[in-house]
C-alpha cells in the first residue's frame, strides 16, 4: 500500500486508463452538445434573416395599416367633388385668401397655364397661403383622391384635365379577402360611375333655387319641393345612386325617418355621407325642407 499512501482515487491501470478517457471524452461530448443546440437555435441561411419576423411585419406594416381601413369600409374614393366639398371649398368657394375661386376662369387662366401636373404638386405640398392638402391628413384623403379634386376645379375654371390615373387597387383589396376583393372594386367602379353621372347631372342643373323661392311660402311649399326634388334631388334619390334612400321606397325610408324630422332636415341640408349639403344645390332651406317633406311623403 506504500505505492498509494494518501488514498489516490485510481489504484489500478484499469482506472487510470478509464480516467484519461473520461478526461477527454466528457469535455468533447459536452462541447459537441452545446455545438448542436447553439447551433440549431440560430440556424439561418444566408441572407434569410431578412425575413424575420420583424422585418416581414416592417416591411408590410403600410400595407397592413391601408387593410384596416378597408376592413371597416371597403376603400371607394371620394370623388373630385366630395373632396371639393369637403375640404376645398372652405377657401376656394369664397376665394378666401386670396385663393382662385371655384367656377372663376380669370383666377383659374394662369394657374391651369401651368398644367395640371404641377397644380397637382402644388395642391400636395402647399403654396403660400394654400396648406398642404387643404390641411387634410394622407390618411383622410390620398394623393389620387386630392388629384380629383383638382381637376374638379381646374375643370370649373376652364381647364379640361383628366382625372389622375387610379391607384392599383391591388393594395388595398389585398386583405378583404378573394371573394370581396373582385366585389369591392367593382362596387368601388360602379360607385365612381355612379357619382360622375350624378356630378355630371348636377352640373346641368340651372342654379335657380330663386324661382320656387320666391312665391307665398306655405302655400307652395309642397309645389316648390317637387320643383326642387325634380329638379336636384332625383339625379340621385330617384334611382338610389351612391345609395341615396329611393324616391317612395318605404323600406329605405322607414330606418331614417325614426329620427326626428329636425334631423332629417339637417341632413338635407348640411350632408351626410355621400349625399352632398343641399343635394349640391344652392336652393333655399325652406326649398329643401319641402323637398324632403315631398320626398318622406312619397315614401309613407
Ligand atoms: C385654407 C384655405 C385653403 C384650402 C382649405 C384649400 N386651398 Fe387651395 N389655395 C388656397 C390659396 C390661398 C391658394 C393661392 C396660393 C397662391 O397662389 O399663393 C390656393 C391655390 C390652389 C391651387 C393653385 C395652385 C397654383 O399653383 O396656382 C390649387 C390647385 C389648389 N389650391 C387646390 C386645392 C385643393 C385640391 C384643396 C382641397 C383638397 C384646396 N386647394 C384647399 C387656399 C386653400
Ligand atoms: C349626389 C347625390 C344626391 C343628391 C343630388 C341628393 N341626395 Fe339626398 N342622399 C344621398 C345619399 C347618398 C344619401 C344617404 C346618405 C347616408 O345615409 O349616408 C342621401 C340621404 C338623404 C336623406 C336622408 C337623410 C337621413 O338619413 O335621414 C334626405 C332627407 C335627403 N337625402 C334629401 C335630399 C334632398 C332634399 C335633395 C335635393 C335638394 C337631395 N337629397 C339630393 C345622395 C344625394
Amino acid at each position: 500500500m506504500s505505492e498509494a499512501p494518501h488514498g489516490a482515487p485510481i489504484k489500478t491501470p484499469g482506472q487510470l486508463i478509464a480516467a484519461v478517457v473520461a478526461g477527454f471524452a466528457v469535455p468533447i461530448v459536452i462541447i459537441i452538445l452545446l455545438a448542436y443546440y447553439v447551433d440549431n437555435t440560430t440556424r439561418t441561411g444566408a441572407g434569410t434573416d431578412e425575413l424575420s419576423v420583424q422585418q416581414v411585419t416592417d416591411r408590410i406594416a403600410p400595407i397592413a395599416q391601408v387593410s384596416i381601413r378597408d376592413a371597416n369600409a371597403p376603400r371607394v374614393y371620394k370623388t373630385g367633388e366630395q373632396v371639393y366639398q369637403a375640404v376645398c371649398s372652405a377657401c376656394h368657394a369664397s376665394g378666401a385668401a386670396g385663393a382662385p375661386k371655384f367656377g372663376n376662369s380669370g383666377d383659374w387662366a394662369p394657374r391651369i397655364a401651368q398644367g395640371y401636373d404641377t397644380l397637382w404638386h402644388t395642391a400636395l405640398t402647399g403654396k403660400g397661403a394654400m396648406p398642404a392638402r387643404g390641411g387634410t391628413s394622407p390618411d383622410d384623403y390620398s394623393d389620387y383622391e386630392i388629384g380629383l379634386a383638382v381637376a374638379y376645379m381646374a375643370n370649373h375654371g376652364g381647364a379640361n384635365f383628366q382625372d389622375p390615373p387610379k391607384p392599383a387597387p391591388g393594395a388595398a383589396n389585398a386583405a378583404s379577402g378573394a371573394a370581396t376583393a373582385s366585389g369591392a372594386s367593382g362596387a368601388a367602379d360602379a360607385n365612381a360611375a355612379q357619382a360622375s353621372a350624378a356630378a355630371a347631372a348636377i352640373a346641368a342643373i340651372p342654379q335657380t333655387g330663386s324661382a320656387p323661392a320666391g312665391g307665398a311660402a306655405s302655400a307652395d311649399a309642397s309645389q316648390a319641393g317637387k320643383a326642387l326634388y325634380t329638379q336636384v334631388c332625383q339625379a340621385c334619390h330617384a334611382a338610389g345612386v351612391l345609395g341615396a334612400p329611393k324616391f317612395g321606397n318605404k323600406a329605405d325610408w322607414a330606418p331614417r325617418l325614426k329620427d326626428p324630422m329636425d334631423t332629417v332636415y339637417n341632413y338635407a341640408l348640411h350632408g351626410k355621407g355621400q349625399m352632398p349639403p343641399k343635394g349640391g344645390s344652392t336652393a333655399s332651406d325652406a326649398d329643401v325642407k319641402a323637398a324632403v317633406d315631398y320626398m318622406v311623403s312619397a315614401a309613407k
